[in-house]
């Protein structure tokens, strides 16, 4: 991404704390927003290519986080902190990898996620003229709790904690994001020099400006909006970082051509892909892992994660697409129809009241209202398979693992245990025949295989 500047970079990630403000048993880090962990957003904005190394300093018993950080970006370093002593103290727990040597030194907080690739280039572009730190600082609407940066004239000279910091100090509002820039060969001597010498006895890795200027050296400020640089420490926040997502996302995909007809009722995932002329109605939820190709429409109330949305689609109102759905050309699924790991070829209809799980349906079939594919057995999920332009008659149950021919019709109200063949015609309305055969099936498999429930 920062390919402008010919320099080699090293980004080291903060993501050692509790987050014990989160009131939450999972790591801080790996809460979501749009569908995506902090984390996560942070590790795609930082710089990457081959000029740019990464390293994620994380805490003792959080191999979550490691493998998060394998996940996203799978080059990435990481060093654990065993104790945390403070922002400064975990920035040297990647030593080695600073060490190693790099032009740049970024250092960033796994609680910034709303921060942008561009930013890290604004930030790093003073170290090309000279500097040995830049500090990217916000203006805070409530800069409580936040590092305030004190200024003499354009020159920045310390960072004060809140905590630490006189009444006036307090006034100032802008504030440090905690996002910096080191000089890479001068970087690892500022930080052995940050001493814990404040009221949390912490090592602040703020301290570094007043290193920086009492050694002659320049430190500089880079300003951002507060909505980019939102750190997260509670529920609340995390919240507020969401809303700005949101925005952000519903007006990128609206620039790229999406009717959204209510944004504001519009949950997108950070990695959504929209073809042209797609539609979605008012209060719709997308989930990680989706596409939604051209003209595609998506009705009221639908709750869609892990799919892929064919042409000219149409989903909903109040469908729920659960992973592993793929859906073709022109299908459409109507109101109160479930679909998992289920793929349906081009034209199906299947418009009401329906669970398709684990299921592979050919092209052009319709599925009556009410429809089941009974995929689990008590023990294994099993498959269906509906082949093309095959008719299943209303309130069907389609016992898996079962096959349904092409064109083969199945009269409404059938509990179906037998394989259909191509251009049949099964209806299979007996209940005691169908319960008897059921149950046997399920005592036949629980004799045979006392194995455990698959997950
Ligand atoms: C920090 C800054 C503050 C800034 C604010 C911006 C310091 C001392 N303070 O305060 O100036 O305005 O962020 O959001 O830098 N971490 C570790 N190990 C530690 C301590 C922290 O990995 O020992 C990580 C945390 O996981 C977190 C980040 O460093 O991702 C920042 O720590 P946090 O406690 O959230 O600092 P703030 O009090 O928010
Ligand atoms: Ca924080």
């Amino acid at each position: 991404m920062s390919r402008m500047s010919a320099r080699s970079s090293l980004t080291v990630v903060l993501a050692a704390g509790e987050g014990t403000r989160m009131r939450s048993s999972l790591p801080k880090v790996l809460h979501p927003v749009a569908s995506q962990s902090l984390l996560a957003h942070v590790l795609q904005a930082a710089p990457s290519g081959p000029d740019a190394r990464l390293a994620v300093v994380i805490g003792p018993d959080h191999q979550a986080v490691a493998d998060e950080v394998k996940r996203i970006r799978p080059e990435a370093e990481t060093y654990i902190q065993r104790e945390r002593l403070g922002t400064a103290h975990a920035v040297l727990a990647a030593r080695a990898a600073i060490e190693r040597g790099a032009d740049d030194l970024l250092v960033v907080f796994g609680d910034t996620p709303l921060i942008s690739a561009g930013t890290f280039a604004r930030l790093r572009a003073p170290l090309a003229n000279g500097a040995a730190l830049a500090v990217l600082g916000f203006r805070a609407a409530d800069p409580t709790g936040y590092g305030r940066l004190l200024m003499q004239g354009e020159r920045l000279v310390a960072i004060r904690e809140h905590a630490d910091a006189s009444d006036d100090e307090r006034k100032v509002t802008l504030c440090n994001a905690g996002v910096m820039a080191f000089d890479g060969r001068k970087a690892l001597s500022i930080l052995d020099r940050i001493g814990d010498a404040n009221s949390k006895r912490e090592y602040y890795l703020v301290d570094a400006v007043e290193i920086v200027r009492t050694s002659g050296m320049e430190a500089v400020v880079i300003e951002t909006s507060e909505d980019e640089v939102r750190g997260i420490n509670t529920k609340a926040q995390l919240a507020e970082a969401e809303a700005v997502m949101q925005a952000r996302l519903r007006k990128a995909a609206m620039d790229a051509g999406v009717t959204l007809i209510a944004p504001e009722t519009i949950y997108l995932a950070a990695d959504t892909t929209f073809g042209k002329d797609v539609t979605i109605e008012p209060f719709v939820f997308i989930g990680p892992g989706v596409s939604i190709a051209d003209g595609a429409v998506i009705h009221s109330f639908s709750h869609i994660v892990q799919a892929a949305i064919g042409k000219n689609a149409s989903v909903g109102p109040y469908a729920r697409l659960r992973p592993g759905t793929s859906l073709g050309e022109g299908v459409r699924i109507g109101n109160f129809v479930e679909t998992k790991a289920a793929t349906l070829q081009t034209g199906v209809k299947v418009n009401h009241l329906s669970y398709i799980g684990d299921a592979e349906i050919g092209a052009n079939s319709n599925i009556g209202a009410g429809t089941i594919t009974c995929n689990y057995d008590g023990f294994f999920k099993h498959k269906t398979t509906i082949g093309t332009e095959a008719f299943v008659g209303t309130n069907s149950s389609l016992v898996a693992p079962v096959k349904i021919g092409d064109r083969a019709y199945i009269g409404s109200g059938s509990v179906i245990t037998k394989d259909v063949p191509d251009d049949a015609m099964a209806i299979e309305r007996s209940p005691q025949n169908n319960r008897d055969g059921g149950a046997k099936r399920y005592r036949e498999i629980k004799m045979r295989k006392k194995k455990p429930k698959e997950r």
